[in-house]
């Protein structure tokens, strides 16, 4: 997957990509990660990407010009085939980050782990000219009802969980399956050694070797626990009659 990132700080996007699973998949070259700086789809000697809002109020909005001619520059070059008609949406997203987008999910992230390429657009929390969101972004996302300063960290969110979900980066496939959320549930609880520590013991049932046993504990941990945390992610799970009755005690 190609992964290009508009964003007035792209010095942001190194570290967090530069270590661990995300360092190994750009090796592997399963993912490419590029960021551009807005600055530098200026014309004028100041290099101004925002200004004053039309109607008055705080804060500076940034401009259109700088924002569409970085996605064109980048659709030209790396993606000379496709244009930004609205068929070619379908193979390549122009995701805005805002607090106004769409909230972010497994599901979501799922949806756009299936595309070969991604454009995201950090905006900052003031605001975007709204013929951005009108007449370039093709989707935007929120990671969550609270205010960032800027769309950067947002879009690092929304890329580690995706890149994690592309084929080969994760050591073990088997490990996407028990993520929390991929089922609708939350992740039972994990221990590892020792067995017993300050006094404070692993269940008996992992310690058992019965793996048909720990299998049901954990479902019922992860339901109990969804039941009791997340209460309304139970009306998306499926779960057995058996287990409905599990949470009508
Ligand atoms: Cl995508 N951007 C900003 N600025 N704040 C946010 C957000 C995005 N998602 C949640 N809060």
């Amino acid at each position: 997957m190609r992964i290009d990132i508009l964003t007035l700080f792209p010095q942001m996007f190194q570290s967090p990509f530069s270590v661990g699973i995300f360092q190994r998949a750009v090796e592997q070259k399963l993912v490419s990660i590029n960021t551009y700086n807005i600055r530098d789809y200026t014309h004028d000697a100041h290099h101004t990407v925002d200004d004053y809002a039309y109607g008055g109020g705080a804060g500076m909005i940034l401009k259109p010009e700088p924002i569409f001619e970085a996605v064109e520059a980048i659709i030209s070059e790396v993606h000379p085939k496709e244009g930004t008609s609205d068929r070619e949406s379908d193979v390549l997203p122009i995701i805005l980050l805002t607090p106004q987008g769409r909230l972010f999910s497994q599901e979501i992230a799922y949806e756009l782990s299936g595309y070969r390429c991604l454009i995201l657009i950090c905006g900052r929390y003031e605001g975007v000219d709204e013929r951005v969101r009108q007449q370039l972004a093709t989707d935007e996302i929120s990671i969550g009802d609270y205010v960032l300063s800027g769309g950067e960290l947002a879009a690092m969110v929304v890329i580690d969980a995706v890149v994690r979900l592309l084929p080969g980066v994760l050591g073990s496939e088997a490990s996407l399956v028990e993520d929390s959320h991929t089922f609708g549930l939350l992740e039972y609880p994990q221990y590892t050694r020792p067995a017993a520590y300050r006094g404070w013991s692993v269940p008996d049932v992992l310690l058992s070797g019965n793996h048909a046993q720990i299998a049901k504990w954990r479902r019922e941990q992860a339901i109990l626990r969804t039941l009791e945390r997340r209460p309304e992610l139970l009306d998306k799970a499926s779960l057995s009659s058996e287990e409905k009755q599990l949470i009508d005690r």
